[in-house]
């Protein structure tokens, strides 16, 4: 962690460094010589050698120390025979200014007075050059940055590493996403997402390994069965023996068959990339033609009402998903009730809502959040043994996909009432 820490820390703040002297450096070369400062000192040597010219020689000393005690400017007289360089002697004999440097760093405008002196004038610190001041502000400034930069870059890697770890864990191991990020930290968001991401992997795993576990459950009895005819069949006596094990044989099939095709229905409600075919339908006709056709293979002694609120007529729902779930809530219902079964749909408060409830024996509280589970049956070891167990999963599945939520609850007839509502508008979840 404080390599990561440390190399992106470093990086920046380089970054930063070169950038802010590249661009001092860059001013400094192209903004040129500062041509008003240089005329001024220009002026001022002129009118001070003029002084000079009009003051006798050996005045010229206490007349300097006195400008000095006043400007605070920093000359001195040279005889002429010190100024090195011919250049610079001719510069000065022409009348025109020349410029020395010090040993000290110093510069200096040097100006003819008469043919033996040669007054020199400090000239002020030219632009760019740094004096200890400048030096201390520059490295306060860098260090500021270079502070403010580690407060920000620490906590950022440090959330980053955890994140980090808990993504590798995740893979490696356990499938559990255990990252704690504080909500107030720079990547919550990210590592909110990755949650989401984990938790729906999570879900995905667990429903598929219910899923392989459930059928090759189912799958054992009917194969052992159907293993068990045959060897029947290798010994038959008589053909009726024979034709007798073959039916037994094709029910076994036809229950491996269901099954398959249950999962696999199940399965596609399941994928991650399932697309909503949304459209509007008319539910005051739908609902009751659904109930029709589930009345016709119904005991005669149940009696399936439908109330379908009146301007039901523009609901916005995948239609085939809607269609399996009131086909899934009506087979539960008629296997349980006794005498009736009532269905109903309203819309109203941004929601439509489903129910359908009957007057059987009801789901008890405790069991009404596991009956959603896949292969999940109460009553299995009673009796026949009727479905899988994916009926009301896949209810639960299909108004997810329309964003909507399933209950269960007691109904006034007595049994089960089961309430499934969506949005009015519902959205493609995907
Ligand atoms: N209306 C109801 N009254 C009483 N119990 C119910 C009712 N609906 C569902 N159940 C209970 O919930 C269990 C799960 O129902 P679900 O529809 O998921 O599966 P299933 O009906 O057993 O099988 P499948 O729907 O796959 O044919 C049922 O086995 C039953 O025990
Ligand atoms: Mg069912």
């Amino acid at each position: 962690m404080a390599r990561h820490f440390l190399g992106l820390y470093l990086l920046i703040a380089a970054t930063l460094a070169v950038v802010s002297w590249g661009q001092d450096r860059l001013l400094q070369a192209y903004s040129g010589p500062d041509m008003a400062e240089e005329k001024s000192t220009a002026a001022v040597v002129a009118v001070l050698a003029d002084r000079l010219r009009e003051a006798p020689a050996q005045s010229w000393k206490t007349l300097m120390a006195d400008i000095a005690a006043r400007t605070g400017l920093d000359m001195e007289i040279f005889a002429a025979g010190e100024i090195a360089g011919p250049g610079t002697l001719q510069r000065l004999s022409r009348g025109e200014n020349a410029y020395m440097r010090s040993s000290g760093g110093d510069s200096w405008v040097l100006k003819r007075i008469d043919e033996g002196h040669v007054l020199a004038l400090k000239s002020p610190e030219p632009a760019g050059q740094r004096g200890p001041l400048e030096w201390g502000l520059t490295l306060l400034f860098y260090a500021v940055i270079a502070l403010v930069l580690m407060f920000w870059i620490w906590p950022l890697t440090r959330d980053l590493r955890v994140l980090e770890k808990a993504a590798a864990q995740y893979g490696n191991r356990n499938w559990r996403f255990a990252a704690r990020i504080k909500p107030h930290s720079q990547i919550y968001p990210l590592a909110e997402t990755f949650r989401k991401m984990a938790a729906r992997i999570d879900g995905l795993i667990a429903s598929h390994k219910d899923m392989s576990n459930a059928v090759s459950h189912e799958i054992k009895t009917p194969l052992s069965r159907m293993q068990f005819e045959i060897e029947l069949v290798q010994h038959a006596g008589s053909m009726a023996e024979v034709t007798a094990s073959l039916a037994n044989i094709k029910t076994d099939i036809d229950a491996i068959d269901g099954l398959v095709k249950a999962t696999l229905g199940y399965a596609i409600l399941e994928r991650a990339d399932l697309a909503l075919n949304l459209a509007e339908h008319n539910f005051t006709r739908l609902i009751p033609a659904i109930v029709e056709s589930v009345k016709h293979d119904t005991q005669p002694g149940i009696a399936i009402a439908a109330q379908v609120q009146n301007d039901a007529d523009h609901v916005v729902c995948d239609v085939h998903l809607l269609e399996t779930v009131l086909k899934n809530l009506l087979y539960n219902a008629r296997r349980y009730a006794s005498s009736r079964i009532n269905v109903t749909f309203t819309s109203r408060q941004g929601f439509n809502e489903l129910v359908v409830e009957d007057d059987g024996p009801g789901i008890p509280e405790q069991e009404r959040g596991r009956v959603f589970q896949s292969f999940v049956q109460l009553d299995s070891a009673a009796g026949k043994k009727v479905g899988y167990g994916l009926g009301l999963a896949i209810v639960r599945r299909a108004i997810e996909w329309h964003g909507g939520q399933v209950q269960i609850a007691d109904s006034s007839l007595g049994g089960a009432l089961v309430r499934a509502s969506w949005p009015i508008a519902p959205a493609d979840t995907r």
